[in-house]
């Protein structure tokens, strides 16, 4: 009850502001920037003057995505570069990384060569270690420029829904949500693993923008099956749902320069 009551409060009567924070010394890292709230998102760092890297997994399609935001933004201060999503480049600066890549299948899928299952993989497990990749990179920026780091999770807010129950499976969590007869898809938790110090000064947030117009709700089949549950979607959409970029106002403002220690670990929502 009170997940569908700050849902539709949230949906239907939050007007979320616009961002106008100054960027214009940041650097920030969007994973999955060539579509979607990704996209949307990098539109407005790119106006607010954000050096912007695309880690992205089709070069040529971050390279045409942010080619097309150089142009339609105008932006001349702003500068992108264009990562391959394995972080093999390395900049000399990065202040921010914004984990917004994900998919949903709405289904169990085939375990991927590494083992999990797909979904599981893409949206948990892999950003997991994707974060502590990264983490040394924000941390040492932070220090030697003397700002504070981010990174943002971005993310559904449904797990609020599900009961979560292979957290009992005694040392066996990874088995259980590979398992397809099983399987109930959880988010992760890095912010307690990584606390906030003066070593470590990055805030670590888990963000959700709540349910957009965007590419993951548009590619999830998983209610298709049936013409009433394509119906009901088709309608939930059309009355509740933001754009990409109002959505995409979310994950701006959750790596605001003000958004300080405070915030470590939080979950946000609605700005
Ligand atoms: N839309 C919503 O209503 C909604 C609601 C709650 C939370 N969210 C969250 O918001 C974020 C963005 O969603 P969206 O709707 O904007 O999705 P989207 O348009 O489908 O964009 C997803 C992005 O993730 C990338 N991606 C997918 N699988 C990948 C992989 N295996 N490796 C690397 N990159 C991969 C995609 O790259 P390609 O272009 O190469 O496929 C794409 O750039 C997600 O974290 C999602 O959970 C969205």
């Amino acid at each position: 009850m009170t997940f569908l009551y700050l849902m539709l409060r949230s949906q239907l009567f939050i007007t979320l502001p616009t961002p106008s924070s100054d960027f214009s010394k940041q650097t920030i890292m969007i994973t999955g920037a060539d579509s979607g709230l990704g996209l949307e998102a990098s539109r407005y760092l790119f106006w607010l003057e954000t050096h912007v890297i695309f880690a992205v997994r089709n070069e040529e399609r971050g390279l045409a995505a942010a080619e097309n935001l150089t142009s339609s933004t105008g932006a001349e201060k702003a500068k992108v570069s264009v990562w391959h999503l394995s972080l093999t480049s390395q900049a000399s600066r990065l202040d921010t990384a914004i984990q917004n890549a994900a998919m949903d299948n709405g289904s169990w899928l085939a375990l991927t060569r590494d083992g999990f299952e797909k979904n599981l993989a893409v949206n948990v497990i892999n950003p997991a270690f994707l974060g502590r990749l990264v983490l040394p990179k924000l941390r040492q920026s932070a220090v030697e420029n003397g700002v504070v780091g981010r990174l943002e999770l971005v993310g559904p807010a449904l797990f609020r829904l599900f009961k979560f129950e292979e957290q009992n499976s005694h040392g066996k969590l990874l088995e259980a949500l590979n398992c397809p007869e099983t399987s109930i898809m959880e988010d992760r938790e890095l912010a307690n693993a990584m606390p906030f110090s003066e070593k470590s000064p990055v805030v670590i947030t888990y963000v959700t923008p709540g349910s957009c117009d965007a590419g993951i709700v548009r590619k999830d089949d998983s209610s298709e099956h049936t013409l009433i549950g394509g119906l009901i979607k088709s309608v939930a959409m059309a009355v509740l749902a933001r754009t990409s970029e109002q959505g995409s106002r979310t994950l701006v403002d959750a790596v605001r320069p003000d958004v300080l220690k405070e915030s470590h670990g939080a979950y946000l929502r609605d700005c």
